[in-house]
């Protein structure tokens, strides 16, 4: 972990990565793992790792567009098919409960506080999600007019690690240095796209992952958003 302490006065832009930085993605299954049984953790990761892969292919292959919701509705048919579960019985139900999937229980606290410390910056998420995924998720958080903007992928027609995605930040806030973009992700893949764009990364380490081997390396590193205000004096 990196322990150097930021100075966030620098910084005009605050940006956050939506699932998995914000909301919990596993909570779906988790929240129907009485019915689900013991799989439930092997179905939500194969489900995510899906949604994920299937978000990089489409758009390293240009495909005509497809939103991170028919991403994420792809990747749950496969995880269902995979573990031999009955679509009929849980496609419904996961879905609808993965368009308002809790928030990580620190992050309501720690955007509020963050946002009293640095009032004049400007705070968005950044995200894969299509609009009405993201709206949805929003409105049921404690933190639904926190945001200045919620950018999606949407806009832009290809998904992240695209440079085009992270320059919705720079055109949305004018702002003419990228590192003057602090970048929060859960995800390491992310945290190396937003960095190799120029932002400042924060890799958001939540289950104490081993670092990828990719080019660019974050720029800080913390368990929690509580941890990166703690560790910045606040
Ligand atoms: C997001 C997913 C990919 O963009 O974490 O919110």
């Amino acid at each position: 972990m990196t322990n150097q302490v930021l100075e966030l006065s620098q910084f005009r832009a605050f940006v956050f990565d939506a699932y998995g930085t914000l909301f919990d993605v596993n909570a779906a299954a988790e929240k129907l793992a009485n019915d689900l049984g013991p799989v439930w953790p092997d179905l939500s990761n194969l489900w995510r790792q899906k949604q994920l892969e299937y978000s990089w292919v489409c758009s390293l292959m240009q495909s005509p567009w497809r939103s991170f919701w028919q991403v994420t509705q792809d990747a749950l048919d496969y995880a269902l098919e995979f573990h031999q579960l009955d679509s009929d019985k849980w496609r419904g139900p996961l879905l609808k409960i993965y368009l308002s999937l809790p928030a990580f229980a620190e992050v309501p606290t720690a955007l509020s506080t963050l946002r009293s410390v640095r009032e004049s910056a400007y705070f968005a998420i950044l995200s894969n999600g299509s609009s009405d995924m993201l709206n949805s998720a929003i409105q049921g958080s404690e933190f639904n007019q926190f945001f200045d903007a919620v950018l999606s992928a949407d806009a832009v027609g290809v998904f992240k690690t695209s440079p085009q995605t992270y320059q919705m930040v720079i055109d949305r806030f004018l702002i003419t240095d990228p590192s003057k973009v602090l970048f929060f992700s859960s995800n390491g893949w992310d945290i190396a796209g937003a960095g190799q764009f120029g932002f400042t990364t924060v890799w958001l380490n939540r289950g104490a992952a081993i670092r990828d081997r990719l080019p660019i390396k974050p720029d800080f590193e913390v368990p929690s958003l509580t941890d990166f205000l703690r560790g910045n004096g606040h």
